[in-house]
């Protein structure tokens, strides 16, 4: 079987993607191909630091491989946190206290208090960019979630930003929303789903 790296070492991420391509690829973190680095992730965009990561596993380990980057973007900010997302308190001079989560999100409706909001909140949306180097050829999908930040947190589900984000279409943040419905709907799993289709395809030509 086809050997593919998924840069991570994210054990939620690497289920979510070995569930489905496990039958066509054998798919491997990278723990399992023996590299340790924290890998920079320097970009301006997500493209730049998805196709940081697989990069640097094709240059140091030749496998086949692919890594992904996301992030929140409010319109109201610029698109920022942005690539920025995962240490937004940290940048502002907070320090991760409760909990990094909480306090990137205390960080960003501090500073979106200062701006006028709709009968919801803040236009934002999340995204993912997944970057694929296959048999020397980049390829990248994306993934995108509309929605609005909120002004107060709501449920105790899932990670990062979510009890401050409402999709569209939707009443209730991520985090009340539960798992099955966001990964039904998440950027990621919008991006994963395209990454998965043209795999797929890669393996049905292969045979
Ligand atoms: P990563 O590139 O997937 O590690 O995401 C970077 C950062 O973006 C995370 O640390 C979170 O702050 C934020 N983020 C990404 N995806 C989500 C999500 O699905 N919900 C909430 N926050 C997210």
């Amino acid at each position: 079987m086809n050997t593919l790296v998924f840069a991570s070492n994210n054990a939620h991420k690497l289920e979510e993607i070995h569930a489905i391509l496990a039958d066509k690829f054998e798919i491997k973190s990278l723990k399992e191909i023996g590299c340790n680095v924290d890998i920079p992730e320097t970009g301006a965009t997500f493209r730049e630091n998805a196709m940081q990561k697989a990069h640097y596993v094709k240059e140091h380990f030749g496998l086949n491989c692919f890594a992904d980057d996301s992030g929140l973007q409010v319109e109201a900010l610029g698109g920022q946190p942005g690539v920025y997302s995962a240490r937004y308190a940290a940048m502002h001079g907070h320090r991760d206290e409760p909990t990094k989560d909480e306090a990137n999100m205390d960080v960003l409706l501090e500073k979106l208090a200062a701006f006028p909001s709709d009968d919801i909140g803040w236009k934002a949306s999340f995204r993912t960019c997944i970057a694929l180097l296959y048999e020397g050829e980049a390829h990248y999908f994306d993934g995108i979630v509309e929605g609005h930040i909120i002004p107060e947190k709501r449920g105790t589900g899932g990670f990062g930003y979510d009890p401050i984000f409402v999709p569209e279409g939707y009443t209730q943040t991520f985090a009340e929303l539960g798992n099955d419905i966001k990964n039904n709907i998440s950027h990621r799993a919008r991006a994963v789903a395209q990454l998965a289709a043209f795999l797929r395809n890669v393996s049905i030509n292969e045979k």
